[in-house]
């Protein structure tokens, strides 16, 4: 059953129920993406299990997230059991076995895994804006944030550094309007506002620094088995939207680090995106255009994407038309909803003349698929009846105390265990506000002590310096001056740390996240 070069996904049946052939997913076209749909309970989360273990055999690295905690298992040895024994006797699996996985544990709380972190700066506006739900304006604004903050090269680590960027544009609306575009001083209020919100929901400790290196999720054991990155994201799942916008982060971020590979013998990484609805739903259609794009390039960088979802109307056309390699579970047609979402899900394969698809999905049993697979010049694989692989690893969760161990163990540890705090903005301008304070409190002094020409709100004639400006005037183009500077050398000097502290020019990506020009 086990063939190099391809992994082994089940045995399909033939119309008559016996056995009709292995089922294999083809190492060459894996970066074709795919799509794993069913109904809940009907077997997607063990289907992303054995794919997950024979990429990871295959030495191929995997990225997934656990969204019940149901796939800790996978770092632990399998144990018999009666029906798994009674699936792989039924399917003719000789070769089955039982192994444990390299698994790299992450969770962006720090709780049941590594930290995992980006920075504001890194993730961009526009799925800053997309976490944050933010409306036309406030995305307007956030994007001047960011504009002011790349080109003046203040650093956004962490939420403090944002919100004083945010206090500071608020306090010079009427400069940074003129020179960027209309700066409202509700939507920046809101933006604070919703920012907070984040704060309170942990995001604190998702951005922040060290930010994760993406070779990191990217290793290979010494007897050659990819890593399996874990994303504990039961406590991440109760914000959606921060679970959603971190893998799109995420996939944009391996989009823009890796070189291009055109068509590999095997993927670099195979990203699975579990409960991939919340990524597309009430998403701006500009948001769902570069995911297309995203997912139409990353191919050639040799990252395959699977996308987990109870349904194949939950992904966007333009999307689902990229996802070549195809498990459908069963599906319930009992409303007339439910009965189209069917004959879509059924209309998306190529036609087995042995079988009505439509029909089968709707009786498929647990464990149980409609398989088809990107074969030789890229066509898609007649559609076969597929009982699905029983797992080499543990079915079911893995204790705290072995949780612990594997983390122990993990070649991570110790990386990314502490916050960095560098200068950022946050440090940046509060500096600058205090040396502001203080030139002012020195020009009040002076005014205090020296003030030629004027008393109270009067004016003494110029005694043949008329052609002089007047105090007033003098003093308005001063202040006006001053405030100018304040702004210009925040930029100046921020530009010059940030230089120093990214290391380069500042180039966003697709996604809007950063890309860095070696
Ligand atoms: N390939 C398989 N071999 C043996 N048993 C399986 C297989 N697939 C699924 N099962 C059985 O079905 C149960 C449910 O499967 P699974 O957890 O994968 O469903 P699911 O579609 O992920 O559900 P949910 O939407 O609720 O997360 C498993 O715990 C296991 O007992
Ligand atoms: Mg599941």
């Amino acid at each position: 059953m086990l063939e190099q070069g391809k992994i082994y996904i089940g045995t399909s049946r033939k119309p008559d129920d016996t056995i009709n052939k292995p089922e294999y997913l083809d190492l060459r076209y894996a970066n074709r993406h795919g799509l794993i749909t069913g109904a809940t309970g009907t077997g997607k989360t063990v289907t992303l299990q054995i794919l997950a273990e024979s990429f990871s055999n295959a030495g191929v690295p995997v990225f997934c997230a656990d969204i019940k905690g149901d796939l800790s298992g996978i770092a632990a040895m399998g144990e018999f059991k009666d029906f798994l024994d009674k699936r792989a006797k039924e399917i003719g699996f000789t070769d089955y076995d039982f192994q444990e996985f390299p698994v790299i544990f992450w969770d962006l709380y720090g709780e049941k895994g590594h930290r995992i972190r980006t920075t504001l700066t890194e993730m961009g506006p526009l799925l800053l804006s997309r976490l944050i739900n933010a409306t036309d304006a406030q995305e307007g604004v956030l994007n001047i944030a960011f504009k002011i903050a790349d080109e003046g090269g203040l650093p956004l680590l962490d939420l403090k550094d944002l919100q004083a960027l945010l206090n500071y544009m608020g306090e010079n609306a009427q400069e940074f309007s003129n020179k960027f575009g209309f700066i409202s001083k509700a939507s920046v209020g809101s933006i604070q506002r919703e920012l907070l919100i984040l704060e309170q929901q942990g995001a604190t400790k998702f951005f922040s620094e060290p930010a994760l290196k993406i070779s990191d999720l990217m290793r290979t054991t010494n007897d050659g088995r990819g890593a399996i990155s874990v994303l504990a994201a039961d406590k991440l799942m109760m914000n959606p939207r921060l679970y959603s916008t971190f893998l799109l982060w995420l996939m944009s971020e391996l989009f823009e680090e890796l070189p291009e590979v055109g068509d590999p013998e095997k993927p670099k990484l195979v990203f699975f995106f579990d409960e991939a609805h919340l990524l597309f739903k009430d998403a701006p259609k500009v948001l769902i255009e570069r995911v297309e794009q995203v997912v139409r390039l990353i191919r050639s960088k040799g990252v395959g994407v699977y996308f987990v979802t109870q349904n194949p109307m939950d992904i966007p056309q333009t999307v689902l038309a990229q996802l070549g390699n195809r498990i459908q579970h069963a599906l319930r047609a009992y409303t007339p909803m439910e009965q189209k979402a069917v004959r879509t899900a059924a209309d998306t394969f190529r036609q087995n003349p042995d079988f009505d698809c439509a029909e089968v999905i709707t009786t498929l049993g647990t464990g149980e698929a409609l398989v088809s697979t990107i074969e030789a010049k890229g066509a898609p694989s007649i559609v076969e009846r597929t009982l699905i692989r029983p797992p080499s690893s543990r079915l079911g969760p893995l204790t705290e105390g072995e949780r612990k161990q594997v983390m122990d163990v993990s070649p991570v540890r110790g990386l990314y265990d502490e916050d960095f705090d560098r200068e950022s903005a946050f440090e940046i301008l509060t500096r600058k506000a205090e040396e502001a304070a203080k030139q002012q409190a020195q020009e009040e002094e002076k005014k205090a002590t020296r003030q030629p020409g004027t008393i109270g709100g009067w004016t003494l004639p110029g005694f043949g310096t008329e052609d002089k400006p007047t105090t007033t005037q003098r003093q308005q183009k001063r202040s006006g001056y001053q405030r100018e500077t304040v702004v210009e050398a925040a930029m100046k000097s921020a530009a010059r740390s940030a230089a120093t502290a990214l290391g380069a020019a500042i180039v966003r990506g697709i996604l809007g996240s950063l890309t860095r020009r070696r």
